[in-house]
């Protein structure tokens, strides 16, 4: 029953809080208030990405939203009972939601709706901010907007960290009748799920940033390459576009613009591959997911020899707030040449996994132990994968180490997606080593040598390494393989994948039998 007094309670929808449980905990509250003729108002929101704690539900009170969590279906009578349609207190209670430590410290600029809104209300949307940032893009030109997002030093969230405004200019610049814009939402770096949070718990960001990214280089068209992985966000989204579209904020005439686009979402097919660029264009236009030599860049010949933008889901959803607040705005947060903020996936052995969006220069001691408790297993923490598959692994003794593109390079690894998994003292990093020669060989497109023929005999040579076959010599084979790779694979799955597996080797040589990183054999 809803009426003008009905207390809204949200239960989130996201597919997180769906796998622990959600979607019974939302049935049983419109059960339990329906038997007590409590009227309330149940939405479905959006995780705030504090998993430790989903389902987490909150109600709206006169004091503000106060959360509860970890709940379940059975916990429900006992939360009426305790009167927490008032915010009262219960065992799983926490507070007003705004006051939860890990939510404050937060800096949720681009996450800041997420949890908040019912994904899938525009009129939610517009009331919390929403289409600001295209209203300001469609007073200006489209130089102008790429100037603004060339100011907020916004950089490519999906792994390669290149500007957003340089690609934008050179899409810009081209002369062509069509040209596309297209969202990478592949996500396909172990550990990481911002895209997916995004996807389905504030839709019409995704839907605003793309839409302001083709007004800017004159795009009429947009694909979203989603993958099959997701179909909880593959209906958010549809559904998402279905009203936009209705209410003019797409479609040929956007906001009587005069300016067309319009945005399909494209399901891929479980390759790791397709979420490379050019191996996804491939994909897009129908054909097998392979690497495309690059140049032409994409920017200038990319989805059927169109110029083309394709940015990352988080790149996308940066881009609203940039236009709506400045370039200047966005360029404020974060360190050196790493500006804005990055939304972290903290995954693995840890206690509280989650998303963390954060300013970047954190350490990475203080996301793990502040933000995710340490270890979930209460063993020392032994190593550290940062920036999904093909990052390296960073040892207990490098976690001062700050969050920022350049310093994590320097240290000889990449940031790639934000994803930071966790691993305790039972870790095997030789065993990690050879998972990585493993899944590049599994996911190699076979375009070229070194990786497709390299990542096999990686696996093989690290077999011989564990198994103290010739060690030496066999060490000494896997780096000059690392070598081969990195210098001639044609794109970054062959030619990095040496950095988990030498990162292994130089941090944890005792996980191969030796007693240094030199090689020296300890069997
Ligand atoms: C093997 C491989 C897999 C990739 N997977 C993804 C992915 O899942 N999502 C993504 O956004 N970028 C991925 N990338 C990076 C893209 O090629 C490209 O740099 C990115 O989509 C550009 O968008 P951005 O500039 O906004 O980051 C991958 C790259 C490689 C080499
Ligand atoms: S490095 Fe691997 S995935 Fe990339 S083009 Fe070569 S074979 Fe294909």
């Amino acid at each position: 029953m809803t009426s003008a007094t009905a207390t809204t309670v949200y239960v989130p929808c996201d597919s997180s809080a769906l796998s622990l449980g959600a979607e019974a905990v939302a049935i049983a509250i419109a059960s339990e208030a329906a038997r007590r003729n409590a009227s309330i108002k149940l939405i479905r929101n959006g995780s705030r990405g504090l998993y430790w704690l989903e389902p987490m539900i909150e109600v709206a009170t006169g004091h503000g939203r106060f959360a509860y969590g970890p709940v379940s279906a059975a916990d429900v009578p006992s939360l009426f009972d305790a009167g927490f349609l008032d915010g009262a207190d219960h065992r799983l209670a926490l507070g007003l939601t705004d006051d939860i430590p890990y939510l404050k410290r937060q800096s949720r600029v681009t996450f800041a709706r997420v949890g908040l809104t019912d994904p899938l209300s525009l009129d939610d949307y517009l009331a919390h901010g929403g289409y600001r940032g295209l209203a300001r893009a469609l007073e200006m030109s489209g130089a102008q907007i790429v100037q603004e997002v060339t100011r907020s030093n916004l950089r490519g969230r999906g792994g390669a960290a290149f500007p957003a405004g340089i690609k934008w200019k050179t899409t810009l610049d081209q002369e062509s009748k069509r040209k596309y814009i297209v969202c990478n939402a592949d996500e396909g770096d172990s550990g990481t799920f911002s895209d997916r949070m995004i996807m389905e718990g504030d839709p019409f960001l995704l839907i605003e940033g793309m839409t302001i990214a083709a007004v800017a280089v004159g795009a009429s068209e947009g694909y979203i390459y989603l993958r099959s992985e997701y179909p909880h966000s593959m209906r958010t989204l549809a559904a998402a576009i279905e009203s936009a579209t209705r209410a003019g904020y797409l479609g040929p005439n956007v906001l009587g613009s005069g300016k067309p686009f319009r945005i399909e979402v494209r399901v891929g097919a479980g390759a790791y591959i397709c979420g490379e660029e050019t191996a996804m264009l491939e994909s897009l236009e129908g054909k097998r997911g392979v690497i495309r030599f690059k140049p032409p860049l994409p920017a200038i010949s990319g989805l059927f020899g169109q110029p083309t933008v394709v940015n990352n889901v988080i790149t996308l959803a940066s881009v609203p707030v940039i236009l709506e607040k400045g370039g200047k705005f966005y360029n404020e947060y974060g360190v050196g040449r790493s500006r804005g903020t990055i939304p972290l996936q903290l995954a693995g052995n840890v206690k509280r996994p989650g998303l963390f969006e954060l300013p970047f220069g954190l350490t990475l001691r203080e996301l793990i132990d502040d933000f995710g408790g340490g270890t979930a297993s209460g063993r020392p923490l032994r190593a550290v994968q940062v920036g999904g598959p093909l990052g390296a692994y960073f040892p207990a003794s490098m976690l001062d180490l700050p969050i920022d593109y350049e310093a994590i390079a320097g240290a000889g690894g990449l940031l790639g997606h934000g994803g930071v998994v966790v691993f305790d003292d039972t870790a095997d990093l030789a065993r990690m080593a050879r998972y990585a020669m493993e899944f590049c060989a599994l996911e190699s497109c076979g375009k070229c040598t070194p990786c497709r023929i390299g990542s096999t005999r990686g696996v093989e040579v690290i077999d011989r390494i564990i198994a103290n076959r010739e060690r030496s010599a066999n060490v000494e084979l896997l780096r000059d393989l690392c070598d081969t790779m990195t210098a001639g694979s044609l794109c970054a799955l062959g030619g990095l994948t040496p950095l988990p597996v030498m990162s292994a080797l130089k941090h944890f040589p005792q996980d191969f039998g030796l007693a240094s990183a030199n090689g020296k054999n300890n069997g």
